[in-house]
């Protein structure tokens, strides 16, 4: 069957190098059919007839608003509560008793998810440090959770999920932290949206906050970039983490050949060493 629109080798081209050069995604040849797929619905919606079009529209200054829909087709935001739970007992076991020592004065813990997606992974975090049972109160904790893609940001925001979604999130948890309504969808609760702050941000772009983080989460983001955008974003993880502070990534991902700042501790878990 002839496919509705063609993708010919230089539109391809042009597209992965925008992606590239703007997000620091790597789109491989293998990538083809995914492009042709995710943005098929693009030209549809815009009523184009090809990606010669597109990518004519692209490169125009009136292509701006499609330019950030173009990066938000593209990204891939699957993500879930409590996803690689052993993060999250070591955050609680490990991480939250040192930092209420090291940090007992000024009382003040950071902590950034970066790449949060659609917010499962900052509202999982803000469960934890609700639930510790460290003498947390009274403490100044901020969660920091930011993503490229504009959509995630604001469904994020809203904090609202469904049924099948909430499935993996322990029944304590659920119980206290969320509220269910009759269709079994849960609106997270004021005292996690409190702790967490929720922003569009580039990771390769400039970072306007100063830090410094006590902890960062990266996980399932770095997959998707080449090596030499890993070396530079671990080297600006390093410079605003405290200097033994902690950092999280995804069960696919290693920073072995990457960088040498960073001491394994655990199962993808790493401590700053320089
Ligand atoms: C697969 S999700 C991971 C979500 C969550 N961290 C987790 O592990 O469940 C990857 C996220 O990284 C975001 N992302 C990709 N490139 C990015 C960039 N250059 N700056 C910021 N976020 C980016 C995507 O938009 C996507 O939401």
């Amino acid at each position: 069957m002839q496919e509705e629109f063609a993708l010919e080798d230089g539109d391809f081209r042009k597209i992965s190098k925008l992606v590239l050069d703007t997000a620091g995604i790597v789109l491989s040849d293998k990538k083809r059919a995914f492009i042709h797929g995710r943005l098929g619905r693009r030209l549809r919606a815009l009523g184009l007839s090809d990606f010669g079009e597109y990518c004519n529209l692209l490169e125009t200054n009136a292509g701006e608003d499609e330019r950030l829909n173009l990066i938000n087709a593209i990204t891939t935001n699957h993500t879930s509560f409590f996803r690689e739970s052993h993060h999250f007992d070591y955050l609680n076991k490990v991480i939250l008793p040192k930092l209420v020592q090291s940090n007992a004065d000024p009382r003040r813990i950071r902590i950034w998810s970066a790449g949060c997606s659609t917010g499962e992974e900052p509202y999982t975090i803000a469960m934890i440090v609700r639930g510790c049972l460290l003498p947390l109160h009274g403490w100044d904790i901020k969660i920091l959770a930011t993503d490229l893609d504009t959509n995630v940001v604001s469904r994020a925001v809203a904090g609202v999920y469904d049924a099948e979604r909430i499935e993996s999130i322990p029944d304590t948890y659920r119980k206290r932290y969320m509220t269910v309504g009759s269709d079994g969808c849960a609106v997270m609760k004021d005292e996690l949206c409190e702790l967490i702050t929720f922003a569009n941000l580039n990771l390769l772009g400039g970072w306007p906050m100063s830090g410094p983080f006590d902890v960062i989460f990266c996980r399932n983001v770095v997959i998707y970039f080449d090596k030499d955008t890993q070396r530079r974003l671990f080297d600006r993880y390093a410079e605003i983490l405290r200097p033994d502070g902690w950092l999280f990534i995804g069960h696919s991902e290693s920073l072995l050949n990457v960088t040498d700042r960073f001491d394994l501790v655990g199962r993808t878990i790493y401590r700053r060493i320089k």
